[in-house]
């Protein structure tokens, strides 16, 4: 038997529960899944419960958790407070049809938090918040066109998705027209001149850019790059959006955008802004945010419209406001960093540097197999691409299902978001059962493809 086929036999002997759910899913679902990146092979673990940062599969292996709700749980599974304002917003109601106290708070103590965000709506995902923002940008600017940058993800609406051929996809997707194609310009993270040609042209809307660098921060984004594009955006009056749905609160409580120092005119939100519950918000310069206010009727052209029947729905705002009130009165962030440092120093030491590199922004950790490690931050960011290819080599799912085996559950990649309640005792155990599964399938002896 070759490791492959070990590790899997294990897994699929090891789950039986979820297997048999995934036969049923399968029948309902396209490809069984509910979520692109709940895909496995030879199936996904199907969970039944979780608290902290640990949960429960169907079978009753206890797992620690680094997906933490896509990154939505900053401070845990059923952060105890989240839960208590959730109950008792449930009792009074889950959906007011109305104003509401707590959605001014919310908005409130976001200004607060990140002070580019002047005004500010609310909505369900981070998706639906990238296609507000960009919206808004086009009615701001009355141009067409949208920067993004290649690998960058911002949900699942075309303009976000649309991809020239030959470019790499965050996530390939049928079924969007040439025309929204036409007026999307899609470059190189790193490729300042395209980006300052495609900007000069004085035709684009906006640029919009996961500050930390593609998929998360997995592939770096050099600050110098975003300097640039602030500074040329306010040069040809583009609006410059900042995706801030998985960075925001974590990278700083005021999110990427203090760390960096960079005042962005718009910004997305999504995952922590709701404390775990579905949620996500646009917001930045009152200028454009405006055009949303009912004064933009007097604006040529009309305002911008803006629906949406769980806009601010009043569970996700008392968790959102429990959730940020923590964020910004505890320590939230330095908890999980500080776990998120010794994870990545334990996951180096045991990855051997010709194998692959360990590295992390934040409570972000990210390994990439098949990248040999010479330590140098520069080096890493110039292998953006393969940083992203390294995500989907099966290698990196052996690995996954190994740790998944040794109870650990990891995003693709592996990739580990780490939250204030992953302990000292959690991460030395995470690294252990790393450690295991490397040796399980042999990963340590494979070399690496290329040297940085
Ligand atoms: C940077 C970024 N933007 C936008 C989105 C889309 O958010 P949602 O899944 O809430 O639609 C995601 C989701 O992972 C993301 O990582």
């Amino acid at each position: 038997m070759n490791e492959e086929t070990s590790v899997e036999s294990r897994f699929v002997e090891r789950h039986p529960g979820s297997q048999r759910l995934y036969q049923r899913a399968r029948q309902r679902f396209p490809g069984g899944v509910t979520h692109d990146n709940r895909y496995l092979r030879p199936f996904p673990v199907a969970f039944a419960e979780a608290q902290g940062c640990h949960k429960i599969d169907v079978d009753g292996h206890d797992y620690i958790d680094y997906v933490m709700g896509h990154g939505a749980l900053l401070l845990g599974h059923s952060d105890p407070a989240v839960v208590q304002a959730v109950r008792e917003q449930v009792a009074r109601g889950t959906h007011l049809g109305g104003a509401t106290a707590l959605e001014v708070e919310w908005a409130e103590l976001i200004g607060e938090l990140v002070p580019s965000i002047e005004r500010i709506r609310f909505h369900s995902s981070g998706t639906e918040a990238s296609l507000m923002a960009i919206r808004l940008a086009r009615a701001h600017t009355g141009r067409s066109k949208l920067l993004r940058f290649a690998g960058h993800y911002h949900g699942w609406h075309d303009a976000a998705l649309a991809t020239p051929a030959g470019v790499r996809a965050a996530v390939p997707s049928r079924g969007i027209t040439d025309a929204v194609l036409g007026d999307v310009v899609v470059v190189d993270q790193h490729d300042e001149a395209a980006a300052r040609d495609a900007l000069g042209s004085r035709t684009v809307a906006a640029v919009i850019v996961e500050p930390t660098g593609a998929a998360m921060g997995r592939a770096p984004l050099a600050p110098e790059m975003l300097h640039m594009l602030r500074s040329v955006t306010e040069q040809t009056e583009t609006v410059l959006i900042f995706d801030e749905v998985v960075t925001g609160f974590r990278i700083t409580a005021g999110g990427a955008q203090r760390q960096l120092g960079i005042t962005p005119d718009l910004t997305t939100l999504a995952k922590v802004v709701a404390g775990g519950l579905p949620g996500g918000a646009v917001g930045g310069r009152a200028g454009i945010m405006d055009l949303i206010g009912y004064d933009g009727d007097a604006v040529a052209g009309g305002r911008v419209g803006h629906p949406g029947t769980f806009n601010a729905n009043p569970l996700s705002a008392a968790a959102g406001v429990t959730a940020l009130r923590l964020v910004r009165d505890e320590p939230v962030n330095d908890r999980a960093e500080a776990a998120a440092r010794r994870l990545c120093a334990g996951l180096r030491d045991a990855l051997p540097a010709e194998a692959g590199v360990v590295y992390g922004d934040a409570s972000l950790v990210f390994v990439a197999l098949g990248i040999a490690d010479d330590g140098q931050r520069q080096t890493l960011q110039a292998q953006g691409q393969r940083l992203l290819e390294a995500k989907s080599r099966a290698a990196a799912t052996q690995l996954r299902l190994a740790m998944l085996d040794r109870g650990v559950d990891a995003m693709p990649g592996p990739s580990f978001i780490v939250s204030a309640v992953h302990t000292d005792a959690d991460v030395d155990r995470s690294v252990e059962a790393f450690t295991d599964a490397l040796d399980a399938t042999r990963l340590t002896a494979i070399p690496a493809t290329a040297t940085l």
